[in-house]
């Protein structure tokens, strides 16, 4: 198994719940290691332009509001197989299906306001990963 990294989230509904540290937990017990974080408010243009590949699907608005509606922690996280791994570790997008013991199931509100992001495969994840660090922003 590789070495690898993935782009994470922490999305609003949990920032506002003071759960940053809760899911940081979460992450770090996986044996995924927190490599860079930042606490930040997206402006529209940028959640808009993170999540544009969903611009056709009829949730698009409310999925842009609601990044928006407060501050977001991206995060790049590093491990053995980290992309497959901060996906089992998150749960199911809609929490109604994640498994016991995952982020979302824990922490999600709704499919919508599901707490976190992770990025799907090793090239969405350069691009998410670029998306919000600059190369000098990460330490390793
Ligand atoms: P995420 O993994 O960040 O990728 C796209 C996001 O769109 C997803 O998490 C949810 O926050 C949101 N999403 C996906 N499906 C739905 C849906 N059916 N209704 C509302 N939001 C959704």
């Amino acid at each position: 198994m590789a070495v690898e990294r993935t782009l994470s989230i922490i999305k609003p509904d949990a920032t506002d719940r003071n759960l940053t540290g809760k899911i940081n937990s979460y992450i770090e017990e996986a044996g995924l290691r927190i490599i860079a974080q930042k606490r930040i408010q997206l402006t529209r243009g940028q959640a808009e332009a993170f999540y544009g590949v969903h611009k056709e699907r009829s949730f698009f608005g409310e999925l842009v509001d609601f990044m928006i509606s407060g501050p977001v922690v991206p995060q790049i996280l590093e491990g053995e197989n980290a992309i497959a791994k901060y996906r089992e570790v998150m749960g199911a997008t809609n929490p109604a299906n994640a498994d016991d013991g995952t982020i979302r199931k824990d922490f999600a509100i709704d499919v919508q306001s599901n707490s976190v992001h992770g990025s799907d495969a090793p090239e969405t994840a350069a691009v998410e990963i670029a998306f919000f660090f600059s190369e000098t922003e990460i330490t390793g």
